[in-house]
């Protein structure tokens, strides 16, 4: 059995790293060159983003058309392994249009660091004197971070929470950071570093925890759009939707479903853009779990034409400051694709291609399913996947969706009689 206890291992060079890795899983040439095969990033590059790194994984990039968003033409880039997700946000933006396409707005960027206090006899006592510190504790977060004061961001206020913990009473600082352009959550965890010695100071309790939430309720992205009946296929299909949507809203099980269809668009822009995918996941499920009980993070209802209106309220803590954004070759160009200006237009964009990505899996699950408009391109991925060549691929996907049965067996039964084998 081979060891995979290496210390050290991160001091390796890349090389050294790519051999043992090599070796430790008995990798093939073949497997070696698809693995050390950087794509668009430079080899130094990885090195520096993350830890032990042996190279890169590369995913499609699409782009989704016809979007207008407050007026603006918008192509918009995807990246994401799942078919049918870049067509299906393309189709309902183009449905957007009919009525003046996606309305969207966005709260100050502020985003919340959180500071946990405990060992404290009176909790509610020592709310009102961190409170009483506010101005102080303010300036002394500014000070950590210059750079954000000049481009008009920074701490703006604080609250104070007294909660009922396991281990006993907590008071938790919550300060909110306007983070301007960027995600911002170096800038907000940085300054409740800084401010808890203060807050321990000024109530004699101890500070263990000083990290932004991902809660970001204060970061939030609004988007409406009506979808014109005549183009959704007619009333009935109109009906069908809100009526998934009722689906969504009244059970949890549904609103994952229906959230994730959401997610599907917002995930492939915010990684594509290299922002932070799982701040905005977290974000978002824990924002439709608010009121203590899991919802979907849209709503739909009927104009007085007839015609579907839908919106979608989330936080969205994307930057284009910092991070990925600023140094992944591709998300360089995604951004340049955009020629988004700011991180609230950014935001914009990604909020309509969730509300679309939203109501084409809903247009499609109220009319023929979800499996039709998926099936020839799942049979695509099938019949790849059974070895045909370029040459082959569409007959293959012919037949497999003819028979009905997208299966490898069956692929590899419809490759061997086009062979001839
Ligand atoms: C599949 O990735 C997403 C859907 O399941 C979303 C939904 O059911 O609303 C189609």
């Amino acid at each position: 059995m081979p060891d995979s206890q290496i210390s050290g291992f991160y001091k390796k060079t890349l090389d050294d790293r790519r051999k043992f890795v090599k070796e430790f899983a008995g990798l093939s040439d073949e497997d070696m060159n698809v693995i050390s095969n950087t794509g668009a990033i430079d080899e130094g590059l990885i090195d520096r983003m993350i830890e032990n790194v042996i190279g890169t994984f590369d995913l499609p990039l699409g782009v989704a058309v016809n979007f207008l968003v407050n007026g603006k033409d918008y192509i918009v880039p995807m990246a994401i392994e799942e078919p049918s997700v870049v067509a299906a946000a393309s189709n309902l933006a183009k449905i957007a249009r009919v009525k003046g396409g996606f309305h969207c707005t966005m709260t100050e960027p502020v985003m919340i660091s959180q500071i946990q206090l405990v060992d404290v006899a009176d909790p509610f006592a020592s709310k009102m004197k961190i409170m009483e510190h506010k101005d102080e504790i303010l300036k002394l977060a500014n000070e950590q971070d210059p750079i954000l004061i000049k481009f008009g961001g920074g701490a703006r206020d604080l609250e104070v929470r007294v909660l009922d913990s396991r281990s006993g009473p907590m008071v938790v600082t919550h300060l909110h950071v306007d983070t301007r352009d960027a995600m911002g959550a170096n800038a907000v965890n940085t300054m409740a570093e800084a401010v808890a010695p203060l807050i321990e100071r000024i109530t004699g309790g101890r500070v263990y925890l000083r990290i932004l939430s991902n809660l970001a309720d204060r970061r939030l992205v609004r988007v409406r759009a009506v979808f014109d009946k005549e183009k959704l296929g007619g009333e009935e299909v109109v009906d069908g939707m809100i009526a998934a949507y009722h689906f969504a809203d009244a059970d949890p099980y549904r609103a994952a479903t229906h959230n994730k269809g959401i997610m599907n668009g917002i995930i492939s822009v915010v990684r594509a853009t290299g922002n932070d995918t799982r701040a905005v996941e977290a974000g978002a499920h824990s924002y439709a779990s608010r009121n203590g009980k899991y919802g979907s993070l849209t709503t739909y209802e009927k104009d007085t034409d007839g015609n579907l209106v839908g919106t979608l309220e989330m936080p969205m803590p994307v930057g284009l400051i910092g991070g990925a954004t600023a140094v992944h070759p591709v998300a360089k160009a995604c951004v340049k694709i955009l020629g988004v200006k700011t991180a609230a237009e950014l935001s914009h964009i990604t909020g309509a291609v969730g509300l679309a990505q939203n109501a084409a899996a809903m247009k499609a699950l109220a009319t023929e399913g979800i499996s039709r408009g998926h099936m020839s391109l799942h049979a695509r991925n099938i019949a790849v996947m059974a070895g045909a060549k370029t040459e082959e691929i569409d007959m293959v996907v012919e037949e497999l969706v003819k028979s009905g049965k997208v299966r490898m067996d069956k692929a590899s039964e419809i490759l061997k009689k086009i062979r001839g084998e």
